[in-house]
């Protein structure tokens, strides 16, 4: 992350910016407007990503913000931008997301601060241990006149290669429910514990993945996924006496993403009492479905038709930290195509024609907004 922030801060210097480090780890520059008193827009995305990644998931935004700004060529616009690249959004270390965005909403609480990672260390401390000041953490939080969020991401998934269209504007973004089941059964001898005398927390865990699965495929629209396991002493000749496993369940309708979990924790009981097994579930995150804004939706269709391509709009299946921004601020996100569809791989990639187009349509964009504040006087968008 430090390699991350010298490289791309260099970048925002050589635009005229002053980059800093805020309390989160957020990478953050101001871009001024015409004059001191113009609200912002903030653009960006996260730095972070998952193991073993693809290379423009989140950085992406970050890079086509940065190049707005040198396409802009010195001129100023009747508003500021600021650019933001968000330390945490995958919640990969410590099973929380959105972290750095939660900072800038204003909603990063002790109950995250304080969730440690596998090495028992709290987010706070990595805070610390990174150099920042966790109590500085309420200066990170949006402050003074910003008119709107934008981010520019990968769509991540086979749409719009399938429908052969470079770019689209996202309508909503899918809720998501994070947790984290245990199963806990008895370890024993694999070689002398006869079938029926076993209390196998791995094999019950295996039949609950099943069921996970069998949810998931039942109810149109919806996504569940077992992506992490550990089962506990972990050796071959071992009945596992314990197992750790992580669910992610998301739909565009939060009741069905709520019923669906419900039913899922309903089967590992099921499965558990009929195994001689207990089951614990821990909710990690229940983020609630997010729409994006209607009057930055119809300026990022108009800026797609500016740019010669066929506006678009499509729900998210991806979270993202425009789900965090936009319970504070107007919100829109830019997918761009992804060729296999394919993400959270080293094979993800993009076109870059499609980078060249997102970046035709964010200069349509900065002008159509330009226009609006002028033509109505306002310091708001909507
Ligand atoms: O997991 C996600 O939805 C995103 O990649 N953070
Ligand atoms: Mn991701
Ligand atoms: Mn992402």
């Amino acid at each position: 992350m430090r390699e991350c922030h010298r490289e791309i801060a260099k970048w925002l210097e050589a635009v005229g910016t002053s980059p800093a480090i805020d309390a989160v780890g957020n990478l953050r520059a101001l871009y001024p407007g015409s004059d001191p008193t113009t609200p912002r827009l903030l653009i960006g995305s996260h730095l972070d990503t998952v193991p073993n990644a693809g290379a423009f998931d989140g950085v992406l935004g970050v890079v086509l913000a940065v190049t707005l700004l040198e396409a802009l060529e010195g001129r100023t616009l009747p508003f500021g931008i600021e650019i933001v690249g968000f330390s945490e959004e995958e919640g990969v270390r410590f099973g929380v997301p959105f972290i750095g965005s939660r900072a800038l909403a204003g909603t990063l609480d002790e109950g995250v601060l304080s969730r440690k990672d596998q090495e028992g260390v709290s987010v706070r401390e990595a805070i610390e241990q990174f150099g920042l000041d966790s109590t500085k953490i309420p200066e990170a939080s949006l402050r003074g006149e910003v008119l709107g969020y934008l981010e520019f991401h990968i769509e991540q998934g086979p749409v719009l290669e399938s429908l052969d269209l470079p770019l689209a504007a996202v309508e909503a973004i899918a809720g998501q429910t994070r947790q984290q089941f245990v199963f806990a059964g008895k370890t024993n001898h694999a070689g002398t514990t006869p079938m029926n005398l076993r209390q196998d927390a791995l094999a019950g865990a295996a039949e609950w993945i099943a069921i996970v699965e069998r949810e998931a495929r039942s109810v149109p629209g919806l996504v569940a996924t077992v992506g992490a396991i550990e089962a506990k002493p972990g050796a071959t000749n071992v009945i596992a006496g314990e197992v750790r496993a992580s669910l992610d369940i998301r739909h565009a309708s939060d009741e069905i993403r709520t019923k669906s979990a419900q039913t899922i924790a309903e089967g590992a009981q099921e499965i558990a009492e009929r195994r001689g097994l207990e089951v614990k579930q821990a909710t990690l995150l229940n983020q609630r479905a997010v729409a994006m804004d209607s009057f930055l939706l119809e300026q990022v269709d108009q800026a797609i038709r500016e740019t010669r391509c066929k506006p678009h709009r499509m729900v998210s299946g991806a979270g993202h930290d425009a789900m965090i921004l936009a319970q504070r601020v107007p919100t829109a996100m830019i997918f761009l195509r992804s060729p296999g569809g394919i993400s959270h791989d080293p094979a993800e990639t993009v076109l870059v024609e499609d980078v060249a187009r997102a970046l035709e349509c964010g200069m349509h964009l900065l002008a159509q907004l330009a226009s609006t504040l002028k033509s109505s006087g306002r310091t708001c968008l909507a």
